[in-house]
């Protein structure tokens, strides 16, 4: 394909005039992607292992998805929910089947899906029940329910008062839990696996008891799956890897292959709670997005990618942990599916940093994981490149701290 002519001082110096400094950029202008990779202004390629956070499950511009958006931006680009469109419906009754039934009610992004949640929760539970139990390290979006569900406090500075009602105990830790809850206590509600967190795993048994905590004490479960939906480990959602199933399940990130989109989908008997006024979303269930997010599903069933997701998942962790041998410098490996935390003895942003440099993109959360959330179509010989790529950049590290 030919490069459209960019001039990548031109972008950062419009972006320092006339765009919000609320982002840390690398001086990298991005033109097109494709499958696992993405080029810059001035043609250089790079292997993403992380890309857009997570949301191009699928790959960069997956065909399908490109097709899917052609087609129906022809047809019908948006209409509101005063009418009633196709693609929402099939999308919803996709969805509702391959999770736990209920109903879907669709927002533009994951922090909006929380919000909705956060709203659900305190209207289907009885009216002296408002609080929200939430983990440490959990991230659930920027909006200001989301973000007072968001348990760090990097995230509330220069923010509060925040919304009254969130309490938090450390996640894994079942006790602390129990003891938090009381007789306002409407939700529990958590990642099943924590991303921004540094790839956190719950122990075993945890998740089942706190559904057994909800049921005995007439308190919704809320799973935030906005990173771990949609097949990222190796299963269509999350719940589904520990068979406890949520009363009310948030989706974002991937659900449109890269098209922004976001979905609460809760049992009938809550979802009947959200009634015509007490929720709602302009663009919401558009029917571009949807038509999107349907092919996506279609591409993962029939290129069998919930497969690829768990063979390449257990291929990487493999080449992380040889890589943990090989430097010295590998903490733990954690990971499931395409979602994989690699715990360093060393700060990651460095190495996030010198990666970029070398044409590979990773991630670093909390301060010294990397992370990876790479894309079902991402190959084996790729990720041979990557790990190549991270070896070179420990040793060349080694050898300037001895110099
Ligand atoms: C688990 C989780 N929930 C919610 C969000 C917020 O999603 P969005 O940025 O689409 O609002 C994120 C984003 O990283 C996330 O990882």
């Amino acid at each position: 394909m030919e490069q459209a002519q960019v001039d990548t001082q031109k972008v950062l110096e419009q972006f320092g005039k006339y765009v919000i400094g609320n982002y840390s950029r690398q001086p990298i202008v991005v033109t097109r992607a494709q499958g696992a990779y993405f080029w810059d202004a001035a043609g250089r390629r790079y292997l993403d292992l992380f890309p857009s956070w997570g949301c191009s499950l699928l790959g960069h511009c997956h065909p399908r998805v490109v097709a899917a958006i052609q087609k129906q931006a022809a047809e019908l680009i948006h209409v509101d929910n005063t009418f009633y469109s196709v693609p929402q419906g099939q999308l919803a009754e996709m969805i509702a089947t391959r999770s736990f039934g209920g109903k879907c009610f669709f927002a533009n992004s994951g922090a909006e899906a929380n919000e909705a949640a956060i709203k659900l929760a305190r209207r289907a539970t009885p009216e002296n029940k408002y609080k929200i139990i939430t983990m440490e390290k959990g991230f659930h979006g920027r909006t200001y329910g989301a973000m007072s569900a968001t348990a760090q406090a990097k995230v509330h500075i220069g923010h509060e008062p925040l919304v009254p009602g969130f309490v938090y105990v450390p996640f894994g830790d079942i006790e602390a839990v129990r003891k938090a809850v009381d007789n306002e206590t409407c939700a529990i509600m958590l990642e099943p696996i924590q991303g921004e967190g540094g790839v956190r795993i719950p122990p075993p048994g945890y998740l089942k008891a706190l559904r057994e905590l909800c049921d005995a004490n007439k308190m919704v479960l809320i799973f935030d799956e906005v990173q771990t939906g949609l097949g990222r480990t190796g299963k269509w959602f999350g719940y589904q890897q520990w068979d406890v199933v949520p009363d009310i399940m948030t989706l974002a990130k991937s659900l449109a292959g890269g098209a922004p989109m976001g979905a609460l989908v809760a049992k009938s008997e809550i979802a009947a709670k959200m009634t015509p006024g007490s929720h709602a979303s302009t663009y919401g269930g558009g029917a571009l997005v949807a038509a999107a997010a349907i092919a996506g599903i279609e591409a993962i069933e029939q290129e069998n990618l919930l497969q690829r997701a768990v063979e390449l998942g257990e291929y990487i962790v493999a080449k992380a942990k040889t890589f943990g041998e090989k430097t010295g410098i590998v903490r733990e490996v954690r990971g499931l599916g395409l979602m994989i935390g690699i715990e360093l003895e060393v700060p990651a942003g460095p190495i996030a940093d010198a990666a970029l440099k070398e044409g590979l993109r990773v991630n670093a959360t909390q301060d010294v994981v990397l992370r990876l959330l790479p894309a079902m179509v991402t190959t084996n010989e790729q990720v041979d490149a990557a790990f190549e790529i991270l070896e070179g950049i420990v040793v060349k590290q080694a050898q300037e701290a001895n110099r």
